[in-house]
């Protein structure tokens, strides 16, 4: 018997719809190249569940997504729901996935393809052979912090937020940044603002501690966030492994993204401890171009092979994913935002053909 694995499909909006249909289409390519079958259960979230019921995360997409063996998300948020209540908001509907779902480790890889070597802003020298990893904490930090709110004060409005860590939240999101080292090249670098904030001398204290106690053997740094944001584009190769805060992370993976040419090429898994991952490009809804087939699906067709990698351990299938995305920018088709003097303009699903050929004529079948 076949195995069928149960996959919970949030398009979203924007150009959500287009670059998960192309994932889509591949994951079920691998799927029957490696012997195993895929179910997809479509689900609105964000702005697309606002306008069904009125709530950017339905109660009963939260339960399909817990229900699932992993989630596969495009993207969320459009202009017109910016000036919704903030619990009406679509980025809340996002938020309130990934706490509903206890998904604290969000795992962020940045790899340049040796084929858009060209096509970043910073120069072949700095970004040759780049190869990091971002692990942002995602469920807690100032994205979460009570107290939060707006109040009338006397001289005017305030508005405010908090950034908070507890100790066993620093030590869950440390393991899983020291656990990824011991796998890749030994080297940890801890990003934090200890100058400053007490929240980030604990982060600090803690790192050291998990350190000390079960990690001694990686090699851990400490870096202030001003200074790692400059070290990212001064230096990139220093990084193996970077572990940061909900917001120092969200902020350093847009910036880290633009190593590899696009933020149109970076995927994500955010997980638990266990039960189902979520697997979503980093970059956004991109409205100015949705509907119009323009938008790069790489990034979402590398988050589906994390998702078939660490999400359903099928490995062969996800390196079939990740062999055909270098194939085709190989072979020089580009989406609009990585085109290059010389390569060959494609749409979103014209750049899904490409992929599944790809896919179709790779020689590793299962
Ligand atoms: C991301 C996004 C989200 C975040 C938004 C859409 C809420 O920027 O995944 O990086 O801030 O986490
Ligand atoms: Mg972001």
């Amino acid at each position: 018997m076949t195995t069928t694995h149960r996959i919970t499909l949030l398009a979203g909006d924007g150009i959500g719809p287009e670059i998960t249909a192309v994932a889509r289409l591949l994951l079920e390519a691998v799927g029957r190249r490696h012997g195993f079958s895929l179910s997809f259960n479509e689900q609105p979230i964000g702005g697309a569940a606002i306008d069904a019921t009125g709530e950017p995360l339905p109660a009963s997409t939260l339960e399909a997504c817990r229900q699932a063996d992993a989630v596969l998300m495009g993207s969320i948020g459009a202009p017109r729901y910016d000036t919704l209540p903030r619990d009406k908001r679509p980025e809340t509907g996002l938020l309130g996935l990934r706490r509903g779902m206890g998904l604290f480790a969000n795992l962020r890889p940045v790899a340049i393809s040796p084929s858009l070597i060209d096509a970043s802003t910073l120069r072949r020298e700095v970004i040759e052979g780049v190869d990091l990893m971002v692990v942002r904490e995602l469920t807690g930090g100032i994205y979460f912090g009570t107290p939060k709110g707006r109040v009338d004060a006397e001289d005017g409005v305030r508005a405010f937020n908090t950034m908070a860590y507890s100790d066993h939240e620093i030590d869950r999101i440390a393991r899983v940044a020291f656990e990824l080292a011991r796998q890749r090249r030994g080297r940890l670098c801890s990003v934090d603002k200890a100058n400053v904030l007490d929240v980030s001398q604990l982060w600090r204290e803690r790192v050291e501690a998990i350190h000390l106690t079960s990690f001694s053997e990686i090699s851990l740094s400490h870096m202030y966030v001003d200074n790692a944001a400059m070290q990212l584009v001064r230096d990139p190769r220093q990084f193996d492994v970077l572990l940061t805060g909900n917001l120092f992370g969200d902020i350093l993976s847009d910036e880290a993204a633009m190593l590899s040419g696009s933020i149109g090429m970076l995927p994500s898994a955010s997980l638990g401890e266990s039960g189902p991952g979520l697997f979503e490009p980093i970059h956004g809804s991109a409205p100015d171009i949705a509907g119009q087939d323009k938008a790069n699906p790489l990034a979402t067709v590398l988050s589906a092979a994390m998702l078939l990698r660490i999400g359903l351990k099928e490995e062969e299938a996800a390196a079939d994913l990740e062999q055909a995305v270098e194939q085709v920018l190989a072979a020089g088709y580009r989406t609009a935002d990585l085109m290059a003097p010389g390569c060959r303009p494609l749409g979103c699903m014209a750049m899904g053909d490409q992929l599944l050929a790809a896919v179709e004529n790779s020689p590793s079948a299962g």
